[in-house]
């Protein structure tokens, strides 16, 4: 049997009924565990830039109404299925907001952001998992809670822990995303990689990824304070070289090659990169066998030089999001010290919000968007 005697009957959370009115804080009915799902009790909650614009329907995402918005989150398990069999209550854990189909993981959705791309994910989201973080309690799949050792992770340093706090580990959800990519792409130790653009908050945690992976980084952006800021903040600086985009592509692919041997780039432009020239400059500098991982954003076909892929063999790579298997493997860099958080990761918390304060945290996100920033809910 589910244990559900300790969940209040009601909780708190905010409740967005339509892109066209702003959401509201209720008091709803807590949720219940069912087999294969926990109930967890929402620690930090974060808050990606672009927020306030899914939620305002400007980025034009799907996902059904009324919903309690969200996305990953750091937790404790409040109530479990009775299936469970390693997760227990009180555990503290990860909430993964990819949400997949049992019987066809390709049906996955981003929980209340996104309902994804086919009628299975939609279904699934619209009547099972639809409701998330920005709640006291949230329902969700088993899969999507990994279970973090408190003794290492967040135990203190004399007795052998990380001295990690739960704002520090809330961060891991940036870095996740590229994680997803660069590992995709087979990305190695003492091999180099070009990361474009670089100086957004997921861009940003790309480079970091990339040295805890233990590549050199060619760092490209525009905003040339907003790279040599990364390069003060950023671990392993000694490993990370600076080529801003002027927009002159073969300039800029010049510029490249002066670092030797690039093995992979790394993509992850948004939206209003469409036209940029890097996608150009960063692809032909690329050694023979070079790979691509393409997270970028972008809504229009993107041209390509295929002749340059075809003759040197290059390998692109598109990747959304991450797989299951990458959420284990990050904790374990995590949990062997080789991946940072907090300010020896370049991680910078720019605030911690209520939810009655969602839209000071949504406009805090949207405003401090730089490499490393970062914004929590705290219901
Ligand atoms: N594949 C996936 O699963 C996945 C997951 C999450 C996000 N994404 C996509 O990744 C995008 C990037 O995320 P983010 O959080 O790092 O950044 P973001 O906040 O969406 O965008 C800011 C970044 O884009 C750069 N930029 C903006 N306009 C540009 C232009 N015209 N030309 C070149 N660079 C430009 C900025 O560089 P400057 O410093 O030069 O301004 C900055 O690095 C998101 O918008 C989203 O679409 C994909």
């Amino acid at each position: 049997m589910a244990h559900t005697h300790e969940l209040p009957k009601m909780m708190k959370a905010l409740v967005l009924k339509s892109t066209s009115e702003p959401p509201t804080v209720e008091i709803v009915p807590t949720p219940r565990p069912t087999v294969g799902s926990a109930v967890v009790r929402i620690l930090a909650a974060n808050v990606v830039s672009y927020m306030k614009n899914i939620y305002n329907g400007e980025r034009n995402y799907a996902f059904p109404t009324p919903i309690i918005p969200g996305t990953s989150a750091i937790a404790r398990v409040a109530a479990i299925g009775p299936d469970a069999t390693k997760l227990q209550i009180g555990d503290l854990v990860f909430l993964d907001s990819l949400v997949r189909s049992r019987d066809e993981p390709s049906d996955a959705f981003l929980a209340a952001i996104n309902q994804g791309g086919t009628p299975g994910s939609a279904k699934l989201m619209r009547d099972v998992f639809r409701d998330w973080s920005y709640a006291e309690y949230c329902l969700a799949p088993l899969e999507n809670l990994t279970r973090i050792d408190e003794r290492r992770i967040t135990g203190a340093p004399d007795s052998g822990g990380l001295g990690l706090t739960v704002q520090d580990l809330a961060y891991i959800s940036a870095l996740l995303v590229p994680y997803g990519g660069l590992k995709d792409i087979e990305l190695q130790a003492g091999q180099t990689v070009t990361v474009c653009p670089a100086t957004g908050p997921f861009g940003g945690a790309a480079v970091i990824v990339a040295l805890a992976m233990g590549a050199r980084v060619i760092a490209m952006g525009r905003n040339k304070d907003s790279l040599a800021r990364l390069k003060k903040v950023v671990p392993h600086a000694e490993r990370v070289h600076i080529v801003p985009i002027t927009g002159d592509m073969q300039a800029d692919c010049t510029e490249l090659k002066k670092y030797g041997e690039i093995d992979a780039y790394f993509d992850i432009g948004p939206p209003e990169a469409q036209g940029s020239t890097h996608i150009h400059s960063a692809i032909l500098a690329l050694r023979q066998g070079g790979r691509v991982s393409l997270m970028g954003g972008y809504l229009q076909d993107v041209p390509i030089p295929h002749r340059v892929i075809m003759r040197r063999n290059l390998r692109l790579y598109g990747k959304w999001m991450y797989e299951r298997s990458d959420v284990a493997d990050i904790f374990k860099l995590l949990e062997t010290g080789v991946l940072k958080l907090g300010a020896q990761a370049g991680a910078e918390l720019v605030g911690e919000y209520p939810l009655e304060q969602w839209k000071e945290a949504w406009d805090a996100a949207w405003e401090n968007a730089l490499m490393g920033q970062y914004v929590l809910i705290k219901p």
